[in-house]
């Protein structure tokens, strides 16, 4: 830490007109300077310099500080590197102090180790003969030299002693390799064996540049595609930025920052000359992560995957960052690109179009609920408005707040007075003991992205509505009830999208055509689910009868039900007029439940006996 007194110092014996005319050209005034703007890119002499004060200050954008502020704004600089490059030129020097006595940190011999590792990494992807698969692999991805050394990218062989060899022979034990997760062990008593084996690896590197893990990716196919450290006192996977070190003087000075959603998306953009850009480890962005940013730029770029899941990730982390009060801009590339490969195809004069299209977060919204058709009609925009509101509710900004409501307001015909009053109201899903509290952005649950490829955009099966399942599982197995059950459920009325899906494709095939003709009407969502049902025979005993009534009538009544529900909340938005169709609309709904009654479903019953 430098000391306050060596700050005063520095402050009082810096040039400011040196150092600050090193890049603007400043012409002398009475008792300033005047020159172009550097901030607003100027051209008049309005921007003034004055050596007396230490302070800078231009008429037109209103950009003023002193010579640290302008280091730190102008070139990226944070506050101690600032004063240690000022007092350099003015050849000042500065006591820098550990905070307390003994403040050496309890993870320093880990950050150590790691670093050692990635040395020996290093050594192994240069090695003439260890490391010729991974150069390889290296130059196909068209990854230069020079590109590998600025990440420190190395090659974990597929040895399994010899990394231990070397390290031991540098003193360091087995114990703590095993306990830093670089050596591990299968079973009690069993051989040691590198984590890491025949990967491209990546050290990640906190923001204050200490090594806390690797990621590894494989030469060719396989899975893990990517693998990580496993989390040590050192690393929580979801506080470190992949490239945050390295890109936070270039953040500062851009002043935004860009989201990626890959290592190699990371590299390629910085050796592209973009770079400011970081990545999340394999995960969705964190609250952690996000809060990392502000503190070096107030704007965010996503550049994630240009599909269904990617978009999710997106809006995610849109909420994340509103929450920090960022604006945050979206930018869609082609289909089935990454930034990476966008990149190697088009190069960076194409992504810096891209990044001049981008959408703001919100807009980016409104746009996808819109073209879905979800503000065409009542119900739907009810639906649309509660998926706006995590968004609105995470913008702790309150005039981009305020700007959002606006936009929503016109986009939906909902006022915005209805609007500010669903805002303000807690969310449904917020647990008790967090009501009371300001606002802030819904829990969201991790999603590893690992997990969202391997399953594709399948959703879990166990979570499928069990009388739903039961359902289309016995028309699966005899196609003969399709036509009957039809007449009372349609396909919209099954909550799954796979099993609703499934039902589609049933209720669109003739009961004559074989069951390949069923499946090859399915999305491929829903091929497993499909391929599993017909796999779970229908039993002996079972009372395929008494189940299909029953199930039809007690998806009839949440059918109904839901659709009450919907118009409940649909009513709080709608205009007067609005509210009287809605009104109507409801008491319909409640005649039809009450002819549903309880029990199984009779006419079902009837119709089969006769
Ligand atoms: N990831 C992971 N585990 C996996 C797959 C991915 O941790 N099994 C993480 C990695 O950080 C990876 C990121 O998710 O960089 C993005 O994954 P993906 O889009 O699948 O890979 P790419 O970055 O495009 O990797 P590549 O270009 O090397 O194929
Ligand atoms: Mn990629």
């Amino acid at each position: 830490m430098i000391t306050d007194e060596s700050v005063e110092r520095v402050r009082e014996g810096a040039d400011i007109v040196q150092i600050i005319g090193e890049h603007v050209k400043l012409r002398r005034s009475g008792n300033s300077y005047r020159g172009p703007c550097p901030f607003h890119q100027g051209t008049g002499p309005n921007f003034s310099v004055v050596p007396a004060k230490g302070l800078y200050h231009c008429f037109v954008c209103n950009e003023s500080g002193d010579v640290f502020t302008y280091l730190q704004k102008r070139l990226g600089m944070d506050f101690p590197d600032a004063i240690r490059y000022v007092a350099n030129k003015a050849g000042i020097v500065i006591e820098e102090v550990q905070r307390s006595a003994e403040a050496v940190d309890t993870r320093q011999p880990m950050w150590d180790l790691y670093a050692m590792v990635a040395d020996w990494f290093r050594t192994q992807l240069w090695d003439e003969r260890a490391g010729e698969a991974a150069r390889n692999y290296l130059s196909f991805r068209r990854v230069t030299r020079d590109v590998a050394d600025r990440f420190g990218l190395g090659f974990a062989p597929r040895d399994l002693d010899a990394m231990r060899n070397h390290l031991v022979a540098l003193g360091v034990s087995e114990e703590v390799l095993l306990a830093a997760g670089l050596l591990v062990q299968r079973e009690e008593g069993g051989a040691l064996r590198p984590r890491f084996r025949d990967r491209l690896m990546f050290p990640i590197v906190d923001a204050s540049g200490h090594h806390v893990a690797f990621g590894g990716r494989l030469l060719g196919p396989g899975e893990p595609k990517y693998l990580n450290s496993a989390e040590s006192p050192v690393f929580t996977k979801g506080r470190v930025l992949y490239g945050l070190h390295m890109a936070k003087h270039a953040i500062r000075r851009e002043g935004r920052v860009m989201l990626v959603e890959g290592y190699f998306d990371v590299v390629r953009l910085v050796s592209a000359g973009f770079e400011w850009v970081v990545a999340p480890l394999g995960t969705a962005l964190t609250e952690d992560q996000a809060a990392l940013l502000p503190r070096y730029a107030k704007q965010a770029f996503l550049l994630y995957d240009n599909d269904r899941p990617g978009l999710k990730a997106t809006f995610k982390a849109g909420d994340r960052l509103l929450h920090e009060r960022m604006s945050v801009q979206v930018v869609t590339l082609p289909e089935g690109e990454d930034p990476d490969s966008f990149v190697d195809k088009f190069g960076g004069e194409k992504l810096a179009e891209q990044l001049s299209d981008a959408v703001d977060i919100f807009e980016r919204k409104l746009n996808e609920l819109a073209r879905n058709g979800y503000f065409a009609e009542l119900h739907r925009k009810r639906v649309a408005i509660d998926k706006l509101l995590p968004t609105l509710r995470a913008t702790a900004d309150s005039v981009t707040r305020d700007i959002y409501i606006a936009r929503a307001s016109e986009l939906s015909g909902v006022t915005r007075e209805a609007l500010e009053r669903e805002v303000s109201q807690m969310s449904p899903r917020v647990s008790v003991s967090q009501a009371g509290r300001s606002p802030g952005p819904p829990p969201v649950e991790e999603e590893p992205i690992a997990d969202r490829r391997s399953s594709g955009r399948r959703r879990p099966i166990a979570a499928t509505p069990g009388i739903e399942r039961s359902l289309v599982r016995i028309l699966l197995h005899d196609r003969s009830h399709v036509e009957q059950v039809a007449e009372h459920i349609g396909p919209d009325e099954l909550r799954d999208p796979a099993l609703r899906d499934i039902y589609r494709a049933l209720l669109s095939v003739p009961p004559d055509d074989s069951i390949e003709v069923v499946a090859s009407r399915l999305e491929p969502e829903s091929a497993d689910l499909f391929s599993l049902l017909q796999r779970e025979p229908i039993g002996e005993g079972e009372e395929v009868q008494g189940s299909l009534a029953g199930s039809i009538a007690r998806i009839r009544r949440t059918a109904v039900q839901r659709k009450m529900d919907e118009i409940t909340r649909a009513i709080r938005i709608a205009s007067p007029e609005e509210q009287d169709v809605l009104i109507s609309e409801k008491r319909r709904l409640m005649d039809d439940l009450a002819a549903l009654g309880g029990g199984s479903f009779k006419s079902f019953d009837r119709a089969r006996q006769t």
